[in-house]
């Protein structure tokens, strides 16, 4: 199927990541289909990804970007709008599980919010002229804990609830201008962060191992590779009447009946 992305620009935020991340398995898969990416990231890995994908002979830009700072949102839409002219999609992927409980200060949590969904608000909002006149569409990468908590994670919790809150109400606002806005959740990926995130456990891998068999299809974690898949899928034209809507890619560990819990 010819998702038909060939020279649309994508503007991915967070992308920027260690291999195996999301947001690098996005942007990866973003060029095996001819997108031009534009990434917005902190981290000065993203000139190396841009570099290599330009030398693949597709035009790629890194907008190195702290999200927690508003302006330097708005210069990094201004700089991609001006070198292509034209937003097709924005793909917004940062988020950072940081541990803001209910122990955490004033600051804390309203640095979490800043980071966790303010970005995506700004990031949108900036591009709405654009998406406007390319009939554009917006892609939020969401969490389960937004549905189901985790503990001690109240800033990225109310952040990811926050995120699908305002994916439904761009759905709504931006009807007028036939511009799509949907979320993709994600329960458990096996990813260079998460792997971290791990090794901080005092028993990470017994932990490791009760999360896995608890995940209904197949006792695995979500690869990358399917979110990215579906990512692409949904911000194509081929999704082209989907909006508004919460994609869990997440092997049923949201929804399915508690009955499939592996034994011990
Ligand atoms: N891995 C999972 O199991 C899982 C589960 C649920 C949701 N998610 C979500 O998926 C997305 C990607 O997750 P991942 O595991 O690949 O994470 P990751 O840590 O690899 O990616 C986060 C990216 O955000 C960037 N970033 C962090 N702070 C920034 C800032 N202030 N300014 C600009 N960029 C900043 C990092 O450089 C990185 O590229 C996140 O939104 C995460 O919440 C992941």
């Amino acid at each position: 199927m010819d998702l038909k992305l060939k020279d649309k620009v994508v503007v991915i935020c967070g992308a920027a990541g260690k291999e195996g991340s999301i947001g690098e398995t996005i942007l990866s898969r973003l060029v095996d289909e001819g997108a031009i990416p534009a990434i917005i990231d902190r981290n000065d890995r993203g000139y190396q990804y841009a570099e290599k994908i330009q030398k693949k002979g597709i035009d790629a830009l890194f907008c190195k970007t702290d999200v927690t700072k508003p302006e330097e949102i708005e210069n990094a839409i201004r700089t991609i709008a001006e070198k292509y002219g034209r937003i097709d999609v924005v793909l917004n992927n940062v988020g950072v599980n940081d541990g803001v409980g209910l122990d955490a200060s004033y600051e804390e949590f309203m640095q979490s919010l800043k980071l966790n969904m303010v970005s995506y608000f700004l990031i949108v909002k900036h591009a709405l002229p654009f998406l406007k006149k390319s009939k554009g569409n917006i892609l939020n990468i969401g969490s389960k804990v937004a549905l189901t908590g985790q503990g001690r994670t109240s800033g990225y919790a109310a952040s990811k609830g926050g995120v699908l809150a305002l994916t439904r109400e761009w759905a709504v606002d931006l009807v007028p201008f036939g511009i799509r806005s949907n979320a993709i959740i994600i329960a458990e990926s096996w990813t260079p962060s998460y792997d971290s995130w791990i090794k901080t456990l005092p028993n990470g891998e017994a932990k490791l191992k009760s999360i896995v068999k608890k995940i209904p299809l197949e006792n695995r974690m979500t690869e990358t590779l399917e979110i990215a898949d579906t990512c692409l899928f949904t911000i194509s034209e081929r999704s082209s009447h989907t909006t508004g809507q919460f994609i869990f890619v997440d092997g049923g560990y949201v929804h399915l009946d508690r009955a499939l819990l592996t034994e011990q």
